[in-house]
């Protein structure tokens, strides 16, 4: 147990684990380190769809299952992403504050201007379950839904979310909205840098609520003090629990601490799944989220 909820070092997690036969890791980095001093170890099962600090290639080398609790997360991620969207669009943390620090409370002309979200173009990168989710969200707002993304869902499917496939550029260049959405792999690492920010419009937000190291901070830093773009949504971080400074200090940028499953209910659902995926494994079944399939054949 790590009943302080605190991260912990590779270290502590490789003297927590020597003797263990699972683990249940939500936010805990299960490194080679991990994996190969715990000789008994037959199952990790993950708190969490993205299972990036699961090192899998060791375990299954080991053969060890991975599993991870997907589906269960999509609807809390949206809205979050959702949240994020508003709070950038309509300058909601900034406005609070503003109340709160006693300046001007009552109506006036110039207060407070945003952007309407009617009739502008979000863009999605990444359009698995949550992108999808967040598409259903979006056309109840009326935008015009872009995405782009290495698997495509059925045209029955883009029909009915009222969304179109488009390439990346077009994506970055379209967009006055752009969320992303996709799991973070060598190939998603530092998707968006100085060349993605160069191609988007300088009223473009950009919304973040899939992994920090997909954009390059201080790309995206150097993009919001030059006006390249007009504000970010953030939830996740490059450096997590790091946050580039400069980000702290911009009015239309909004940070939340990689809270895009943390309801009630969501939290709820993903234990209980990580809860069933360990105990099918060490009962010797195929577990539900099986993560590296191959193991298991
Ligand atoms: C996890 C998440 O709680 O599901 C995910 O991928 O980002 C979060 O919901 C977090 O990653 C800890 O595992």
């Amino acid at each position: 147990m790590n009943p302080e909820d605190i991260l912990l070092p590779v270290a502590q997690v490789v003297e927590a684990c020597r003797e263990v036969e699972g683990i249940v890791a939500s936010g805990t980095p299960v490194s080679p380190e991990v994996v190969e001093e715990a000789p008994h170890l037959r199952v990790v099962a993950n708190v969490g769809v993205g299972y990036d600090k699961i090192d899998v290639a060791a375990c299954t080398r080991r053969h060890i299952l991975v599993t991870n609790t997907p589906g269960v997360v999509t609807g809390a991620t949206a809205d979050l992403s959702f949240a994020l969207l508003l709070a950038v669009a309509r300058r909601l943390v900034e406005a609070d504050r503003y109340v709160r620090e006693g300046h001007r409370r009552h109506w006036s002309w110039g207060c407070m201007w945003g952007t309407d979200l009617e009739g502008k173009t979000l863009g999605i990168l990444g359009f698995g379950r949550i992108g999808q989710a967040v598409a259903r969200r979006a056309s109840g707002f009326s935008m015009r839904i872009l995405y782009y993304s290495v698997d495509r869902p059925t045209p029955e499917r883009e029909q009915e979310l009222g969304a179109h496939y488009v390439d990346r550029e077009t994506l970055l260049r379209e967009a006055d909205f752009l969320s992303i959405h996709v799991p973070l792999a060598p190939d998603t690492n530092r998707l968006i840098g100085a060349a993605e920010f160069a191609l988007m419009k300088p009223t473009a937000f950009l919304i973040n609520t899939s992994r920090g190291k997909v954009v390059e901070e201080t790309a995206l830093v150097d993009a919001l003090q030059s006006k390249r773009i007009a504000g970010a949504g953030l939830d996740v971080f490059e450096f997590e629990p790091q946050i580039h400074p400069a980000l702290l200090a911009m009015p239309n940028v909004v940070v939340t601490p990689h809270m895009g499953t943390a309801t009630r209910e969501t939290r709820l659902a993903m234990a209980l799944m990580g809860a069933d995926n360990l105990l099918a494994a060490l009962a010797g079944q195929r577990p539900p989220n099986l993560v590296n399939p191959e193991v298991w054949s």
